[in-house]
């Protein structure tokens, strides 16, 4: 496999090279270079010092290029949030924070489950979807921590590109593309999306249904922006105090969301709801069933659902069958009959 390093600095370039070189064939460049050499890459490595705004710019000028690069690993020097976010817009697949050492690095190109049988370069849609809404996404949470206002329309546009994807692809394809190409709550973000929106083709909705249903997905997890991704992205359980702060976040996506006026009060109420259940057992308002919508009751089954078939890396993928038969278990807080109607959604199509 072809990698392709770009670098800000000459040192960082040829620590870089360095680390590659006994396994791959590499090419490089330096991110003042105004040609872009990636030839047939199937992986370029960036590392480069994202406070610098002529970095940004010349990284968002060389990923036009590089859109096609199956895999794209940005390295960033502090585990700071907006640097990781900034990476993702930037088009990161991937991000890993210094100091990386070769096997770390190495193993970060290895694709983590080879075995996965669909090809997605055939599916450019899928693809174009994906990044679409990982874009809108990585924009969302930038504008949260940086208290600037969030580009509702731009999320709305992507979850319309991602239920057409659905509606041409199917389901198991726009699976298999978001755990492949994204990580972390983006990944889970864009699952929710896919899972809801085929949950609903499913149920035969109306469109404006599909659509309340893909924007409500879109935005339910927004306010993990607050939350540190130490806590986020923790392998392993949670203590008391970790589980606590996470359950802040449909309340704090509540409160950047309300007042915009792109956002209407269903979906509103989706962000804030997402985590309750029917036996009023669920966070943060304790609802009880009459209290919870339908399009919230069919989110929440898809936001479980998708929680549990995520991709990490210190974790092996859970079946699909095995998923659904968690989300059967959870007879008093889900909706049986929509849980017996989710059964196609989450096993065969
Ligand atoms: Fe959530
Ligand atoms: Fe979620």
């Amino acid at each position: 496999m072809p990698v392709h390093v770009v670098a800000d600095t000459v040192t960082g370039l040829a620590d870089l090279r360095a680390m590659l070189e006994p396994r791959y064939a590499v090419t490089s460049e330096l991110l003042s270079d105004t040609n872009t050499r990636c030839g047939e890459s199937d992986a370029v490595v960036v590392t480069a010092d994202l406070r610098a705004v002529d970095n940004i710019a010349a990284l968002r000028e060389t990923f036009g290029n590089l859109g096609h690069v199956r895999k794209r690993i940005f390295i960033i020097d502090q585990k700071a949030r907006l640097f990781t976010v900034q990476a993702y817009a930037l088009g990161a697949t991937r991000v890993l924070v210094n100091p990386v050492n070769q096997a770390g690095l190495l193993a970060a190109l290895v694709d983590s489950n080879p075995a996965r049988t669909i090809s997605t370069e055939s599916l450019p849609c899928v693809r174009k979807a994906a990044t679409a809404g990982a874009t809108a996404l990585a924009s969302m949470f930038s504008a949260v921590l940086s208290g600037k206002a969030i580009d509702v329309s731009s999320a709305k546009v992507a979850g319309n590109q991602i239920a057409d994807s659905i509606a041409e692809d199917g389901l198991s394809s726009w699976l298999e593309t978001v755990r492949r190409h994204h990580e972390s709550t983006y990944q889970h973000c864009l699952l929710v999306t896919g899972i809801a929106v085929d949950f609903g083709l499913s149920l035969g909705v109306p469109k404006a249904d599909v659509e309340r249903l893909y924007s409500a997905a879109m935005f339910h997890d927004i306010g993990k922006a607050k939350i540190p991704l130490a806590v986020l992205d923790k392998p392993g359980r949670l203590d008391a105090q970790e589980r606590s702060l996470i359950e802040t976040h449909p309340a704090a996506g509540y409160d950047v969301l309300k007042g915009n006026a792109g956002i209407s009060p269903e979906i509103l109420d989706a962000v804030r709801h997402h985590h309750e259940y029917l036996d009023g057992s669920g966070y943060p308002d304790a609802l009880c069933a009459e209290s919870i919508s339908d399009i919230v009751r069919i989110l929440t089954i898809s936001d479980i659902f998708a929680a549990l078939i995520e991709h990490r890396h210190y974790k092996p993928t859970m079946p699909r069958e095995q998923a659904y038969e968690i989300l059967r278990s959870m007879e008093e807080k889900l909706e049986k009959p929509l849980v017996a109607a989710f059964r196609d959604v989450a096993l065969s199509r």
